[in-house]
């Protein structure tokens, strides 16, 4: 076999050239582009092929050839580049188009429940009359709950507060009654169990009674309590901090009302109520402490007295936010909570 006939000659060349050209035109995506390459330029590839068989050829068809050879793999390869930047032109030109100047979608975020924004509204102005915040156990004895609070056992006053009750729990001194508070005045014993006067705190906390809910009534409900013992502390005192109170967690023209009542642990009694759509509504009882819970906390009630008070938080959001029934607070219904 002579060296003129072997295929490895400049006619080989161009035939490859022919076959690589016509492949790289057809090669219509990434995958393809991907396989011209492997025949042609790689390992076993055609033009890879022709390298290689350089060596057998006559010396002076070597020179030519391995030249020409060499600048076919060049060309082939600027060629294979070309074709890529093409084809990723077209498929961009072909894609929808994206207008950078139309606004983002918004991300739905977060925001305060306005029970959660009324109770940090009520808290801010008690902090600034005085009162520090402490907090007190959801699950109570019955004892804080009821006894110390001159509520006995049997006694009719316990039927203010229908109780969830919880089963005893074996204390130190034997089985304990225990319930889901139903107020935040036990806070009011155990506080005054371990501080000495003069005291002045805010109770906020959750509280739960077991009874038919309807427009004005929850199973659950947030309270505050204020206590504050002291010397000479009189019943203007009481009227003066709600009073001042009711003045910056409502607006200016808001219409509210003392009114007397009757609760165990006060002596006297009263009630706050706001005027919302032509009705009073009740926001929060209090009224002076009873000198036996201050004796029985081990002072003298001749020198000490003191008021306490506990108010509905939801009470008060409810004319805040124009909110008419109670029970919307808790369904967590975002058409509701996102007006807020
Ligand atoms: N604890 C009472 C209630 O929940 C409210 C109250 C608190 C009344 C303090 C007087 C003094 O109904």
């Amino acid at each position: 076999m002579t060296t003129d006939t072997t295929p490895t000659g400049l006619d080989a060349l161009a035939a490859v050239e022919r076959d690589a050209r016509a492949g790289l035109a057809a090669a219509e995506d990434e995958p393809a582009l991907e396989a011209w390459r492997t025949t042609v330029l790689g390992r076993s590839g055609a033009l890879t092929g022709i390298l290689r068989g350089i060596g057998a050829l006559e010396a002076d068809e070597r020179k030519a050839v391995g030249q020409a050879a060499n600048a076919l793999k060049q060309d082939l390869e600027a060629a294979l580049d070309a074709r890529r930047a093409q084809l990723k032109a077209a498929a961009l030109a072909g894609a929808e188009p994206i207008d950078v100047t139309l606004p983002g979608r918004p991300r739905r975020i977060g925001r305060l429940h306005p029970v959660t924004q009324t109770m940090r509204h009520i808290l801010d102005i008690l902090q600034r009359l005085g009162f520090a915040v402490i907090e007190g156990p959801e699950v109570e004895l019955d004892e804080y709950n009821f006894d110390q609070l001159r509520i006995p056992k049997d006694h009719p006053a316990r039927d203010m507060w229908d109780t969830f009750w919880i089963a005893e729990q074996e204390g130190r001194q034997g089985p304990r009654q225990t319930l889901l508070r139903t107020h935040t005045s036990p806070m009011q014993i155990r506080y005054l169990e371990t501080h000495e006067p003069p005291i002045r705190v805010a109770v906020p906390g959750r509280c739960y009674r077991y009874e038919a809910t309807d427009a004005t009534h929850e199973w659950m409900l947030q309270q505050v309590e204020l206590l504050a013992i002291d010397e000479g502390i009189s019943l203007a005192d009481l009227k003066g901090t709600l009073h001042e109170f009711a003045r910056q967690v409502f607006d200016a023209d808001t219409e509210v009302m003392l009114r007397n009542s009757y609760f165990p642990f006060v002596e006297p009694g009263v009630e706050l109520a706001v005027k919302f759509r032509g009705q009073w509504l009740e926001i929060m009882g209090a009224g002076m402490v009873h000198p036996e819970i201050i004796e029985a906390a081990g002072y003298d009630p001749t020198r000490y007295t003191g008021f306490a008070a506990g108010m509905g938080v939801e009470r008060i959001a409810m004319p805040l936010y124009q909110v008419d029934d109670i029970r919307n607070f808790y369904q967590n219904d975002l058409r509701f909570l996102s007006q807020f």
